[in-house]
């Protein structure tokens, strides 16, 4: 049997989304049902989530479904209605994460803004993961979870409440890596570049630091990011940061070298 051509079980495997109303949530989100997992799309945005399952490869296979995550019981609801709808859920993927708009800084940023980047992508994320982990733990079953971190969760990026939500979500993802590993669920983290996707407004000049040439795209991160959720292609990965960002982080902002005339 081919490796790639078959990165799934279809018969067993079946895969949660957050975020997965837009950008890079809904291009992992698609591109897994294109894989033939059936799989919840999930997303407090009612318009989008309706949208990016009707453009999915295989529309029968994904499951809309919307609500709030900040809310620990909206949380609870999703895991209901996500075994309803598709059984066990044995890959995660938190991708969902709050609007950032660059006047939050350090100075200026409020309370609730603050609160709310740190309730869905941290508490969110581990709620939903420790939950779903306890239902494979029982079932004795394998996993596989993929958390949308950031290059921010190293290098400050002058909203606070962001790089310290990813940070944390960085660690969380080592945390269950470390606990879940000899239950058989892997937790790995994906690191995005510079992506022009909903979360980011990219400016095109950004492009001038990124060593192949561009700002990175939503698809860009879906096919390592089924990679990596894929217990067949990534069995003996567990508590990693796998960046995929065209090589940003290697420039720290500077330019490249004048490498003259070779
Ligand atoms: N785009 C980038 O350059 C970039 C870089 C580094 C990390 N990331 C991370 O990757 C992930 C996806 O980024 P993106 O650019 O695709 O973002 P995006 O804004 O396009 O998508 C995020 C999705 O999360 C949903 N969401 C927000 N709050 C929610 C809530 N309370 N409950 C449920 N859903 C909620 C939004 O409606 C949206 O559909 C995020 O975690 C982001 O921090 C993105």
């Amino acid at each position: 049997m081919s490796l790639f051509n078959h990165p799934f079980d279809p018969a067993r495997e079946a895969a949660l989304v957050t975020g997965a109303g837009n950008g890079i949530g809904r291009a992992i989100a698609q591109a897994l049902t294109g894989e033939g997992v059936r799989t919840v799309f999930a997303d407090v945005n009612r318009d989008t989530v309706t949208a990016a399952v009707a453009a999915s490869p295989r529309p029968k296979l994904a499951v809309p479904w919307v609500g709030d995550l900040a809310k620990s019981a909206a949380c609870d609801a999703l895991l209901a209605d996500a075994q309803a709808a598709v059984g066990q859920v044995t890959h995660f993927v938190h991708s969902a994460s709050p609007p950032r708009r660059e006047a939050d800084h350090a100075l200026a940023v409020d309370t609730e803004t603050w609160a709310r980047m740190h309730a869905v992508n941290v508490d969110a994320g581990f709620h939903l993961a420790r939950e779903l982990a306890r239902k494979l733990i029982a079932a004795h079953e394998p996993g596989s979870f993929l958390f949308l971190t950031s290059l921010h969760a190293d290098t400050p990026r002058n909203l606070p409440h962001y790089s310290t939500a990813k940070a944390a979500l960085a660690m969380l993802v080592r945390e269950l890596a470390k606990t879940l590993g000899r239950h058989g669920i892997r937790v790995n983290a994906l690191v995005p570049g510079a992506i022009a996707a909903g979360g980011f407004v990219a400016d095109p000049a950004l492009a001038r630091h990124i060593p192949l040439g561009r700002l990175g795209q939503a698809q860009d991160l879906a096919p390592m990011a089924l990679a990596v959720l894929s217990n067949r292609v990534s069995a003996y990965v567990t508590g990693a940061a796998i960046v995929v960002d065209g090589g940003l982080s290697l420039t720290n902002w500077f330019e490249p070298p004048d490498l003259g005339e070779l």
